[in-house]
């Protein structure tokens, strides 16, 4: 966009072992399950760290074009905000015109100690049990390795808390939203 060449970890391995003129096999791995919720009226919880936030762009866009009424909620983490905050522009437009109603940030390396989504979610437990309560769904996508089990683990603890922090309970709650397909993943 500047004039600088930018490679990423897929466009340096393609740089790195390919000729012009080579011919490269791709593939998309669909995921059918990882869609909007039914009805414009239900709230979305997306929490989306690093490559992750990608569909959430195509969700708010889809909702705002849907005049959905339900409201939307990101939580975004990266490397640094001044490096790594990716689609900044379009998520703090996306803010003032209502489409997405609120956003929670974590970035890793800005200070001493490292700061996670998961660290976000934590923060904003109560609300995020109402908003829960409230029926909305809950949507996961990145790293599958260590973001989504930590992730999955905040949740529980989340849930736990209408049991007085009993985290069999909390774990029994999220197979019921993965159940009603109100927890859904697209990890990697
Ligand atoms: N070449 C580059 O400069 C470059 C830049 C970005 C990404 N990549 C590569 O691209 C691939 C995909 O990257 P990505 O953007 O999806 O992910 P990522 O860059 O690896 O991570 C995104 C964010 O998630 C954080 N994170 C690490 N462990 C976490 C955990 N357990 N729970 C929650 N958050 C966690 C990272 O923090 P910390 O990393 O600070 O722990 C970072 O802030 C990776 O292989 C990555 O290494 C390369």
């Amino acid at each position: 966009m500047d004039g600088t060449a930018r490679h990423g970890a897929v466009s340096r391995a393609v740089v790195d072992q390919f000729e012009e003129g080579d011919e490269i096999e791709v593939f998309v791995e669909p995921n059918t399950r990882f869609r909007l919720p039914e009805h414009g009226d239900t709230d979305v919880i997306m929490i989306g760290p690093g490559t992750g936030v990608a569909p959430f762009r195509s969700f708010v866009e889809h909702r705002a074009a849907q005049e959905a009424t339900g409201r939307n909620w990101l939580f975004f983490g990266d490397r640094t905000f001044s490096e790594d905050f990716l689609y900044q522009s379009e998520w703090q437009a996306h803010l003032r015109d209502g489409a997405l109603t609120r956003i929670d940030l974590a970035f890793s390396r800005d200070q001493q100690e490292k700061v996670y989504v998961q660290d976000r979610l934590r923060e904003h437990a109560a609300e995020l049990l109402e908003w829960i309560e409230g029926g909305a769904a809950i949507y996961v996508c990145g790293d599958a390795g260590a973001m989504a089990p930590d992730v999955h683990a905040a949740l529980i603890e989340i849930l736990a808390a209408r049991h007085d922090g009993d985290l069999d309970a909390g774990a029994t709650d999220l197979e019921t939203l993965r159940r009603e397909r109100r927890y859904l993943r697209d990890v990697y």
